[in-house]
């Protein structure tokens, strides 16, 4: 079946089945591998994505169920003010170890900076709780984000 998904501000096809998740129709039918299979059971947050604006994960969102929503992936939050600092806050202190589990944290922490743009210790690690790094660069992530928050 054919959806017209609206992606960084693009009108994207796909024909895929209407449970298909987000998450394959994304990487697999438009190629837009930015946000990444780590679970695929919602636990992991490496999938990340925003509907809308909220974050949510990819892997649980069957492609029928978001209609004419605007889905924004890492390859598009550098377009808002938000998502530029904190792409560039990301750089500056050098958060990735070995990158995987970055896109969903961004992703995570950008919406976070819109909804509270001066958030303390607390509401980082409440935000940031179902995003998990493997590498453990949690201290750089809080940095981070307390830096794209000033
Ligand atoms: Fe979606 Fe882990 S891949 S939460």
């Amino acid at each position: 079946m054919a959806f017209t998904l609206n992606v960084n501000g693009k009108a994207l096809s796909a024909d895929v089945d209407p449970d298909t998740p987000l998450l394959w129709v994304l990487r697999d039918s438009l190629g837009i591998v930015g946000p990444k299979f780590g679970c695929g059971v919602g636990a992991c947050g490496a999938c990340t994505v925003h509907v809308d604006g909220q974050p949510m994960r990819s892997c649980q969102i069957p492609v029928e169920s978001l209609g004419a929503a605007k889905v924004t992936t890492i390859e598009g939050i550098g377009a808002s003010a938000v998502g530029k600092k904190v792409q560039t806050a990301w750089s500056e202190l050098d958060v990735a170890q070995c990158g995987y589990c970055q896109p969903g944290q961004i992703m995570s922490a950008t919406a976070l900076l819109s909804r509270n743009p001066k958030p303390t210790d607390a509401d980082i690690d409440a935000a940031m709780a179902g995003n998990i790094c493997r590498c453990a660069t949690y201290t750089r992530i809080r940095a981070a984000i307390k830096q794209a928050s000033g």
